[in-house]
């Protein structure tokens, strides 16, 4: 596939099969986003890929964050996005869910963030080219530490997620603004 046809064709996928991905096609994906640039070249990413149990065990943390926290939340006005629960029924769904971690080092934070969005990007046009589909979550946060201590890797931050599997849905390309509306020249 041209890299045009995979920007054009990718869309967030929130219904999957649950047919397994092969440990080469996740390792494929994988090293698209290795392939990314980063600031200062510094790759400040590290995945971790889950399956099964232990993948449905950090959306059950994510479903229980919502409960425990409506009441406390409530009192000082803010509000679960009621996306968390949602994405954490499309983790349970998708077969493979691969965790973004980043270094803990906040001297670097624009830059890191910035890119590991770029990684992410880079799988997910992947994903889109091998004829799967994928999801980028960001939901995963409220549950961040929770997640690394159940891991181990208090010493990374986690700080996206992507969830993998081959689509049971075609959406359609959702709304974008105009490009006269986004830029000017001078
Ligand atoms: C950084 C980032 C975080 C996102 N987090 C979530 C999420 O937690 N849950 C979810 O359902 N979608 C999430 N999305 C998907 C967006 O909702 C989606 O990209 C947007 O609505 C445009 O739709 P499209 O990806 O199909 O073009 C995220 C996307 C990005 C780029």
């Amino acid at each position: 596939m041209k890299t045009i046809e995979a920007i054009k064709k990718r869309r967030s996928i929130r219904s999957f099969s649950s047919k397994n991905i092969s440990k080469k096609i996740l390792e494929n994906i994988l090293n698209c986003g290795r392939l990314a640039p980063s600031a200062k070249n510094r790759q400040p990413w590290y995945f971790v890929i889950l399956k099964n149990d232990i993948k449905n065990e950090v959306a059950n943390l994510m479903i229980d964050y919502t409960k425990n926290n409506d009441e406390s939340m409530e009192r000082k006005k803010l509000k679960v996005p009621s996306s968390v629960k949602e994405t954490a029924n499309v983790i349970k769904q998708a077969p493979v869910l691969i965790l973004i971690f980043r270094e803990k080092d906040d001297n670097w934070l624009v830059g890191d963030n910035l890119s590991i969005g770029a990684c992410v990007e880079n799988m997910c046009l992947r994903a889109t080219d091998l004829g799967l589909g994928s999801l980028w979550i960001r939901d995963i946060v409220y549950v961040s530490d929770q997640v690394a201590k159940m891991l181990g890797h208090e010493d990374l931050e986690l700080n996206c997620a992507l969830s993998i599997g081959i689509p049971n849905q075609k959406p359609k390309q959702r709304p974008r603004k105009e490009l006269k509306d986004i830029m000017e020249w001078y």
